[in-house]
Protein backbone atom coordinates (compact mmCIF):
# COMPACT_ATOMS: atom_id res chain seq x y z
CA UNK A 1 0.00 0.00 0.00
CA UNK A 2 1.57 3.33 -1.38
CA UNK A 3 -0.01 6.62 0.02
CA UNK A 4 0.65 9.86 -0.30
CA UNK A 5 0.32 11.98 2.35
CA UNK A 6 0.15 16.22 3.07
CA UNK A 7 1.10 18.31 6.19
CA UNK A 8 -0.28 22.03 6.41
CA UNK A 9 -1.68 22.50 9.72
CA UNK A 10 0.68 24.75 11.07
CA UNK A 11 4.45 26.31 9.74
CA UNK A 12 5.84 23.32 7.97
CA UNK A 13 4.55 22.81 4.33
CA UNK A 14 5.31 19.01 3.33
CA UNK A 15 4.61 16.16 1.28
CA UNK A 16 5.71 12.61 1.35
CA UNK A 17 4.94 9.03 0.32
CA UNK A 18 5.15 5.76 2.19
CA UNK A 19 5.05 2.46 1.72
CA UNK A 20 3.08 -0.33 4.05
CA UNK A 21 3.71 -3.91 4.65
CA UNK A 22 1.75 -6.10 6.94
CA UNK A 23 2.56 -9.82 7.48
CA UNK A 24 -0.36 -12.60 8.62
CA UNK A 25 0.93 -11.72 12.85
CA UNK A 26 -0.05 -8.18 12.03
CA UNK A 27 3.89 -7.07 12.14
CA UNK A 28 4.06 -3.28 10.28
CA UNK A 29 7.14 -2.61 8.14
CA UNK A 30 7.55 0.28 5.90
CA UNK A 31 9.50 2.09 3.77
CA UNK A 32 9.30 5.57 2.76
CA UNK A 33 9.29 6.46 -0.79
CA UNK A 34 10.01 10.37 -0.20
CA UNK A 35 9.53 13.20 2.07
CA UNK A 36 9.74 16.85 1.72
CA UNK A 37 8.80 19.65 4.35
CA UNK A 38 9.46 23.24 3.85
CA UNK A 39 9.91 25.17 7.06
CA UNK A 40 8.31 28.56 7.36
CA UNK A 41 10.56 29.75 10.25
CA UNK A 42 12.12 32.41 8.16
CA UNK A 43 9.00 33.88 7.65
CA UNK A 44 7.57 34.27 11.14
CA UNK A 45 10.79 34.42 12.82
CA UNK A 46 10.62 38.43 12.47
CA UNK A 47 7.10 38.66 14.45
CA UNK A 48 8.47 35.73 17.41
CA UNK A 49 5.76 33.24 16.59
CA UNK A 50 3.49 31.67 13.79
CA UNK A 51 1.12 34.62 11.68
CA UNK A 52 -1.66 32.17 10.49
CA UNK A 53 -2.42 34.29 7.68
CA UNK A 54 0.97 34.11 6.37
CA UNK A 55 1.07 30.36 7.02
CA UNK A 56 -1.69 29.53 4.42
CA UNK A 57 -0.48 31.88 2.01
CA UNK A 58 3.22 29.89 2.09
CA UNK A 59 1.65 26.75 2.40
CA UNK A 60 -0.52 27.76 -0.96
CA UNK A 61 2.30 28.88 -2.78
CA UNK A 62 4.76 26.37 -1.91
CA UNK A 63 2.39 23.03 -1.44
CA UNK A 64 2.00 22.04 -5.60
CA UNK A 65 5.88 21.91 -6.07
CA UNK A 66 6.41 20.19 -2.75
CA UNK A 67 3.68 17.62 -3.95
CA UNK A 68 5.26 17.35 -7.36
CA UNK A 69 8.83 16.79 -6.00
CA UNK A 70 7.93 14.33 -3.75
CA UNK A 71 6.51 12.08 -6.43
CA UNK A 72 9.68 12.86 -8.57
CA UNK A 73 11.76 11.94 -5.84
CA UNK A 74 9.61 8.48 -5.54
CA UNK A 75 9.52 8.05 -8.95
CA UNK A 76 6.03 7.97 -9.12
CA UNK A 77 3.23 9.48 -10.87
CA UNK A 78 0.04 10.39 -8.71
CA UNK A 79 -1.69 7.35 -10.44
CA UNK A 80 0.86 4.99 -8.82
CA UNK A 81 -0.30 5.84 -5.36
CA UNK A 82 -3.06 3.67 -3.52
CA UNK A 83 -4.30 6.30 -1.73
CA UNK A 84 -3.63 10.42 -0.99
CA UNK A 85 -3.65 11.37 3.46
CA UNK A 86 -3.98 14.73 4.29
CA UNK A 87 -4.04 16.44 7.93
CA UNK A 88 -7.78 17.56 8.99
CA UNK A 89 -6.71 19.07 11.97
CA UNK A 90 -6.02 20.17 14.80
CA UNK A 91 -3.68 23.39 14.03
CA UNK A 92 -4.30 26.37 11.68
CA UNK A 93 -7.61 26.53 9.70
CA UNK A 94 -6.53 28.04 6.91
CA UNK A 95 -3.13 25.57 6.58
CA UNK A 96 -5.77 22.83 6.83
CA UNK A 97 -7.89 23.97 4.10
CA UNK A 98 -5.25 24.47 2.09
CA UNK A 99 -3.39 20.97 2.79
CA UNK A 100 -7.07 19.37 2.44
CA UNK A 101 -8.33 20.46 -0.57
CA UNK A 102 -5.98 19.83 -2.54
CA UNK A 103 -5.90 16.42 -1.01
CA UNK A 104 -9.69 15.85 -1.72
CA UNK A 105 -9.24 17.71 -5.42
CA UNK A 106 -6.17 14.89 -6.35
CA UNK A 107 -8.62 12.60 -4.85
CA UNK A 108 -11.35 13.14 -6.84
CA UNK A 109 -9.11 13.51 -10.00
CA UNK A 110 -7.11 10.69 -10.05
CA UNK A 111 -9.76 8.56 -8.91
CA UNK A 112 -7.98 7.53 -5.17
CA UNK A 113 -9.41 6.23 -1.75
CA UNK A 114 -8.95 9.14 0.61
CA UNK A 115 -8.23 9.81 4.32
CA UNK A 116 -8.53 12.99 6.89
CA UNK A 117 -5.85 12.23 9.17
CA UNK A 118 -6.06 13.98 12.63
CA UNK A 119 -2.04 15.50 12.78
CA UNK A 120 -1.94 14.07 16.41
CA UNK A 121 -2.51 10.40 15.08
CA UNK A 122 0.11 11.22 12.75
CA UNK A 123 2.73 11.40 16.19
CA UNK A 124 1.39 8.87 17.63
CA UNK A 125 1.33 6.42 15.25
CA UNK A 126 5.07 7.54 14.11
CA UNK A 127 6.66 4.95 16.23
CA UNK A 128 5.15 2.03 13.96
CA UNK A 129 6.59 3.87 10.65
CA UNK A 130 10.22 3.84 12.01
CA UNK A 131 10.07 0.60 14.08
CA UNK A 132 7.15 -1.54 13.82
CA UNK A 133 6.47 -1.13 17.38
CA UNK A 134 3.00 -3.28 18.26
CA UNK A 135 0.59 -1.71 20.54
CA UNK A 136 0.19 -0.98 23.03
CA UNK A 137 2.56 1.56 24.15
CA UNK A 138 2.76 5.06 25.59
CA UNK A 139 3.54 8.44 24.15
CA UNK A 140 4.55 11.85 25.49
CA UNK A 141 4.18 14.37 22.76
CA UNK A 142 5.83 17.54 23.30
CA UNK A 143 6.07 20.37 20.94
CA UNK A 144 5.54 23.71 19.52
CA UNK A 145 1.24 23.05 20.30
CA UNK A 146 1.23 20.73 22.89
CA UNK A 147 1.90 18.53 25.87
CA UNK A 148 0.37 15.03 26.31
CA UNK A 149 0.86 11.52 27.61
CA UNK A 150 -1.19 9.18 25.89
CA UNK A 151 -1.65 5.08 26.52
CA UNK A 152 -1.87 4.28 22.46
CA UNK A 153 -4.36 1.04 23.17
CA UNK A 154 -4.79 0.15 19.85
CA UNK A 155 -5.53 1.97 16.34
CA UNK A 156 -7.92 4.57 16.94
CA UNK A 157 -8.00 3.77 20.65
CA UNK A 158 -6.43 6.44 22.17
CA UNK A 159 -6.42 7.59 26.11
CA UNK A 160 -5.01 11.14 26.95
CA UNK A 161 -3.65 10.44 30.02
CA UNK A 162 -2.50 13.81 30.98
CA UNK A 163 -2.00 17.17 29.62
CA UNK A 164 -0.76 21.07 29.95
CA UNK A 165 -3.24 23.05 31.78
CA UNK A 166 -1.23 26.13 30.78
CA UNK A 167 1.43 26.46 28.15
CA UNK A 168 2.77 23.37 26.17
CA UNK A 169 6.41 22.86 27.13
CA UNK A 170 7.55 24.22 23.56
CA UNK A 171 5.82 27.52 23.94
CA UNK A 172 7.64 27.67 27.29
CA UNK A 173 10.67 27.24 26.07
CA UNK A 174 9.83 30.27 23.00
CA UNK A 175 8.66 32.30 25.76
CA UNK A 176 11.72 32.03 27.90
CA UNK A 177 13.87 32.52 25.53
CA UNK A 178 11.72 35.36 23.97
CA UNK A 179 12.10 36.89 27.18
CA UNK A 180 16.05 36.70 27.04
CA UNK A 181 16.34 37.77 23.87
CA UNK A 182 17.23 34.69 22.25
CA UNK A 183 15.78 34.12 18.83
CA UNK A 184 12.97 32.35 17.45
CA UNK A 185 12.49 28.93 17.68
CA UNK A 186 13.22 29.26 21.33
CA UNK A 187 13.90 25.73 22.57
CA UNK A 188 17.56 25.00 20.64
CA UNK A 189 18.40 28.61 21.69
CA UNK A 190 17.78 28.11 25.18
CA UNK A 191 19.47 24.53 25.09
CA UNK A 192 22.63 25.99 23.35
CA UNK A 193 22.63 28.87 25.69
CA UNK A 194 22.51 26.26 28.84
CA UNK A 195 25.29 24.14 27.65
CA UNK A 196 27.83 27.51 29.33
CA UNK A 197 25.42 27.94 32.79
CA UNK A 198 24.77 27.43 36.13
CA UNK A 199 21.93 24.75 37.06
CA UNK A 200 22.10 25.42 40.33
CA UNK A 201 22.27 29.68 40.26
CA UNK A 202 18.51 29.82 40.05
CA UNK A 203 16.03 27.73 42.32
CA UNK A 204 13.05 27.79 39.72
CA UNK A 205 9.60 26.11 40.66
CA UNK A 206 8.66 22.13 39.60
CA UNK A 207 4.92 22.93 39.24
CA UNK A 208 2.50 20.01 40.36
CA UNK A 209 5.65 17.77 41.32
CA UNK A 210 4.62 15.45 43.74
CA UNK A 211 0.92 15.88 42.50
CA UNK A 212 -1.37 12.63 41.86
CA UNK A 213 -2.55 13.47 38.92
CA UNK A 214 -1.00 13.44 35.66
CA UNK A 215 -1.01 16.58 33.81
CA UNK A 216 1.37 19.27 33.57
CA UNK A 217 1.55 23.10 34.21
CA UNK A 218 4.72 25.26 32.48
CA UNK A 219 3.30 28.67 33.03
CA UNK A 220 4.50 29.17 36.63
CA UNK A 221 7.93 27.99 35.88
CA UNK A 222 7.63 30.83 32.85
CA UNK A 223 6.47 33.74 35.42
CA UNK A 224 9.36 32.88 37.50
CA UNK A 225 11.67 33.39 34.86
CA UNK A 226 10.43 36.70 33.87
CA UNK A 227 10.77 37.41 37.61
CA UNK A 228 14.37 36.04 38.25
CA UNK A 229 15.53 38.13 34.84
CA UNK A 230 13.54 41.13 35.74
CA UNK A 231 15.70 41.72 39.13
CA UNK A 232 18.98 41.12 36.95
CA UNK A 233 18.52 43.66 34.35
CA UNK A 234 20.68 44.21 32.32
CA UNK A 235 21.40 40.57 31.49
CA UNK A 236 24.89 39.92 31.07
CA UNK A 237 25.84 37.05 28.54
CA UNK A 238 26.59 34.57 31.64
CA UNK A 239 22.89 35.71 33.14
CA UNK A 240 21.25 34.35 30.66
CA UNK A 241 23.17 31.22 30.25
CA UNK A 242 22.52 30.58 34.03
CA UNK A 243 19.03 31.00 33.77
CA UNK A 244 18.59 28.98 30.64
CA UNK A 245 20.43 26.11 32.56
CA UNK A 246 18.47 26.21 35.78
CA UNK A 247 14.82 26.23 33.13
CA UNK A 248 15.98 23.66 31.84
CA UNK A 249 16.81 21.86 34.82
CA UNK A 250 13.56 22.49 36.31
CA UNK A 251 11.92 21.24 33.35
CA UNK A 252 13.24 17.65 33.23
CA UNK A 253 13.20 17.71 36.86
CA UNK A 254 9.08 18.25 36.43
CA UNK A 255 8.86 16.61 33.28
CA UNK A 256 10.48 13.16 34.93
CA UNK A 257 8.26 13.78 37.85
CA UNK A 258 5.05 13.87 35.75
CA UNK A 259 5.96 10.62 33.44
CA UNK A 260 7.16 8.32 36.35
CA UNK A 261 3.33 8.73 37.14
CA UNK A 262 2.06 7.76 33.29
CA UNK A 263 4.53 4.57 33.39
CA UNK A 264 3.13 3.16 36.21
CA UNK A 265 -0.35 4.05 34.67
CA UNK A 266 0.75 1.72 31.82
CA UNK A 267 2.02 -0.75 34.25
CA UNK A 268 -1.20 -1.37 36.26
CA UNK A 269 -3.22 -1.04 32.73
CA UNK A 270 -0.81 -3.74 31.06
CA UNK A 271 0.76 -5.17 33.55
CA UNK A 272 1.62 -8.17 31.44
CA UNK A 273 3.12 -6.47 28.81
CA UNK A 274 7.06 -7.66 27.65
CA UNK A 275 8.71 -4.68 26.70
CA UNK A 276 6.77 -1.76 27.80
CA UNK A 277 7.68 1.33 25.83
CA UNK A 278 7.72 5.11 26.10
CA UNK A 279 7.94 7.08 22.71
CA UNK A 280 8.81 10.42 22.80
CA UNK A 281 7.53 12.58 20.14
CA UNK A 282 7.12 16.67 19.11
CA UNK A 283 10.30 19.47 18.40
CA UNK A 284 11.02 19.41 22.25
CA UNK A 285 12.11 15.79 21.93
CA UNK A 286 15.59 17.22 20.24
CA UNK A 287 16.38 18.57 23.97
CA UNK A 288 19.23 16.10 24.76
CA UNK A 289 18.97 17.01 28.81
CA UNK A 290 15.16 16.32 28.67
CA UNK A 291 15.70 13.15 26.59
CA UNK A 292 18.78 12.15 28.65
CA UNK A 293 16.61 12.49 31.79
CA UNK A 294 13.90 10.60 30.16
CA UNK A 295 15.96 7.66 29.13
CA UNK A 296 17.11 7.15 32.59
CA UNK A 297 13.54 7.36 33.93
CA UNK A 298 13.21 4.51 31.54
CA UNK A 299 15.88 2.52 32.55
CA UNK A 300 15.02 2.64 36.18
CA UNK A 301 11.30 1.60 35.82
CA UNK A 302 12.06 -1.30 33.13
CA UNK A 303 10.67 0.14 30.21
CA UNK A 304 11.99 0.71 26.77
CA UNK A 305 12.73 4.08 25.34
CA UNK A 306 12.22 5.14 21.60
CA UNK A 307 12.83 8.24 20.05
CA UNK A 308 12.08 8.61 16.33
CA UNK A 309 14.59 10.40 14.62
CA UNK A 310 14.20 14.12 14.82
CA UNK A 311 13.05 14.93 11.35
CA UNK A 312 10.04 12.62 11.69
CA UNK A 313 9.37 13.69 15.56
CA UNK A 314 8.72 17.53 14.22
CA UNK A 315 6.08 18.08 11.84
CA UNK A 316 6.23 16.27 9.01
CA UNK A 317 4.40 14.61 6.23
CA UNK A 318 5.53 10.91 6.18
CA UNK A 319 3.37 10.63 9.76
CA UNK A 320 0.07 11.50 7.94
CA UNK A 321 0.93 9.14 5.11
CA UNK A 322 1.60 6.41 7.36
CA UNK A 323 -1.25 7.15 9.50
CA UNK A 324 -3.53 7.23 6.45
CA UNK A 325 -1.86 3.76 4.87
CA UNK A 326 -2.45 2.69 8.53
CA UNK A 327 -6.83 3.36 8.16
CA UNK A 328 -6.38 2.33 4.71
CA UNK A 329 -5.68 -1.25 5.98
CA UNK A 330 -8.44 -0.79 8.51
CA UNK A 331 -11.27 1.29 7.64
CA UNK A 332 -13.14 2.57 5.21
CA UNK A 333 -11.92 5.74 3.13
CA UNK A 334 -13.30 9.30 4.26
CA UNK A 335 -15.78 11.11 2.00
CA UNK A 336 -14.72 14.09 0.41
CA UNK A 337 -17.01 16.85 2.17
CA UNK A 338 -14.71 15.94 5.26
CA UNK A 339 -14.50 19.55 7.18
CA UNK A 340 -11.36 20.73 8.49
CA UNK A 341 -11.36 20.96 12.54
CA UNK A 342 -9.12 23.43 14.04
CA UNK A 343 -9.86 21.73 16.85
CA UNK A 344 -9.54 17.32 17.18
CA UNK A 345 -8.97 15.86 20.24
CA UNK A 346 -7.25 12.20 20.03
CA UNK A 347 -9.19 11.15 23.21
CA UNK A 348 -12.72 12.44 22.23
CA UNK A 349 -13.84 11.50 25.58
CA UNK A 350 -11.26 13.14 27.58
CA UNK A 351 -12.74 16.73 28.57
CA UNK A 352 -10.75 20.02 27.89
CA UNK A 353 -9.36 21.48 30.97
CA UNK A 354 -10.24 24.58 32.35
CA UNK A 355 -6.83 26.82 31.26
CA UNK A 356 -5.62 25.09 29.23
CA UNK A 357 -4.37 27.80 26.58
CA UNK A 358 -2.44 27.25 23.00
CA UNK A 359 -0.29 29.69 20.84
CA UNK A 360 -2.50 28.93 18.06
CA UNK A 361 -2.94 25.66 16.99
CA UNK A 362 0.18 24.36 16.51
CA UNK A 363 0.12 20.57 17.13
O1 LIG B 1 6.95 19.62 16.73
P1 LIG B 1 7.45 20.98 16.35
O2 LIG B 1 8.54 21.09 15.33
O3 LIG B 1 6.30 21.88 15.85
C1 LIG B 1 5.08 21.92 16.47
O4 LIG B 1 4.98 22.57 17.54
O5 LIG B 1 4.18 21.27 15.93
O6 LIG B 1 7.93 21.67 17.72
C2 LIG B 1 8.41 22.97 17.75
C3 LIG B 1 8.72 23.30 19.20
C4 LIG B 1 9.11 24.75 19.39
O7 LIG B 1 8.39 25.28 20.49
C5 LIG B 1 10.61 24.67 19.68
O8 LIG B 1 11.07 25.71 20.51
C6 LIG B 1 10.71 23.32 20.37
O9 LIG B 1 9.81 22.49 19.65
N1 LIG B 1 12.07 22.79 20.28
C7 LIG B 1 12.85 22.56 21.36
C8 LIG B 1 14.11 22.13 20.86
N2 LIG B 1 14.05 22.09 19.50
C9 LIG B 1 12.78 22.49 19.16
N3 LIG B 1 12.60 22.69 22.67
C10 LIG B 1 13.61 22.40 23.53
N4 LIG B 1 14.84 22.00 23.13
C11 LIG B 1 15.14 21.86 21.83
N5 LIG B 1 16.36 21.48 21.45
ZN1 LIG C 1 3.02 18.42 15.35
Amino acid sequence: MRVLGIETSCDETAAAIIERFENEQGEVSSRILSNVVLSQIAEHEPYGGVVPEIAARAHVEALDGLIAKALADADMSINDVDAIAATAGPGLIGGLIVGLMTAKAMAFAADKPFYAVNHLEGHALTARLTDGLPFPYLLLLVSGGHTQVILVHGLGHYERLGTTIDDALGEAFDKTAKLLGLPYPGGPAVEQAALNGDASRFELPRPLKGEARLDFSFSGLKTAVRQTATQLVPLSDQDVADICASFQTAVADTLNDRVKRSLNKFLETYPDKEKPTLVVAGGVAANKVLRKGLETLCEKHGFDFLAPPHILCTDNAAMIAWAGAEHAARTEPDNLDFAPRSRWPLDSTAAPLIGFGRRGAKA
